[in-house]
């Protein structure tokens, strides 16, 4: 207590995190994800939801200023932008996969999630195996484009791909698509939010996501970032900022 550690607070040296900006930690995301990423012009980074907080946190306890850049989801779990060093890291809702991790690096996993399926309520529609002849939505680049394309039954539209959920979801809301297969607490958050639709089946697949790092060339910044998840944990704002997007 009381000392300064390599990485953390305002002795952080942002020299030695390698920085694409002095003082300022610059993060690339996908927006809008409910409740994950919300564009929030009042926030001091003009972003909120889950991940852009607890970023913010961490930003804080390392004594710099975070900047968002809205950069696509495809090409940062390519890892394309966070190669290109146009960000520090990725935090955008992205699960740690072996795929990524061939080009990627990862923080420790700071959410355990799942995917599930979304329908008009009134549709009929109460599993994957009810899209016969019907086409189901995901998002480009994502773990549900692949449960999709793996789990769909014979008989079923191939997946249509949207860049981002800012139109996957106004497409299920304008009948042009019949479901919407992504991370669940996305679709349960679209449910909630207009009750003409539902969350029918949940999918077990054990994800977990983790903030994303250009392979091999962020590792202080890496380790700075694990260090203070833990701090956010050990004192309680992980939980603080748990509650304000998810019920406990
Ligand atoms: N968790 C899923 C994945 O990693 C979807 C993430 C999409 N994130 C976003 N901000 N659009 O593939």
């Amino acid at each position: 207590e009381g000392g300064t550690t390599a990485t953390g607070g305002a002795g952080t040296q942002a020299a030695d995190l390698g920085l694409v900006q002095n003082g300022t930690l610059t993060v690339c995301s996908d927006v809008p994800y409910p409740p994950f990423e919300i564009e929030s012009p009042d926030a001091p980074s003009g972003y909120s939801g889950f991940d852009m907080d607890l970023m913010q946190a961490i930003a804080d306890g390392l004594g710099l200023r975070m900047t968002v850049q809205d950069v696509g989801f495809d090409p940062l779990q390519s890892g394309a932008v966070l190669a290109a060093g146009q960000c520090d890291l990725g935090a955008s809702a992205m699960t740690i996969t072996d795929e990524r991790k061939q080009h990627l690096d990862f923080s420790m996993p700071y959410y355990d999630s799942l995917q599930s399926l979304l329908v008009p309520a009134d549709s009929g529609i109460t599993s994957i195996d009810d899209l016969v002849g019907k086409t189901v939505g995901v998002q480009q680049g994502t773990t549900g484009e692949i449960y999709a394309k793996e789990h769909l039954p014979k008989g079923a539209n191939p997946p249509q791909a949207f860049p981002s959920d800012g139109e996957l979801w106004p497409a299920l809301q304008a009948g042009n698509i019949a479901a919407i297969l992504q991370d669940l607490p996305v679709n349960l958050e679209h449910a909630r939010s207009d009750p003409a639709y539902e969350v029918v089946e949940q999918y077990e697949t054990d994800e977990q996501y983790g903030f994303a790092f250009a392979k091999g060339e962020k590792t202080a910044l890496l380790n700075a970032v694990n260090e203070q998840l833990q701090a956010l944990r050990d004192d309680g704002t992980y939980d603080e900022i748990y509650a304000r997007y998810f019920a406990m």
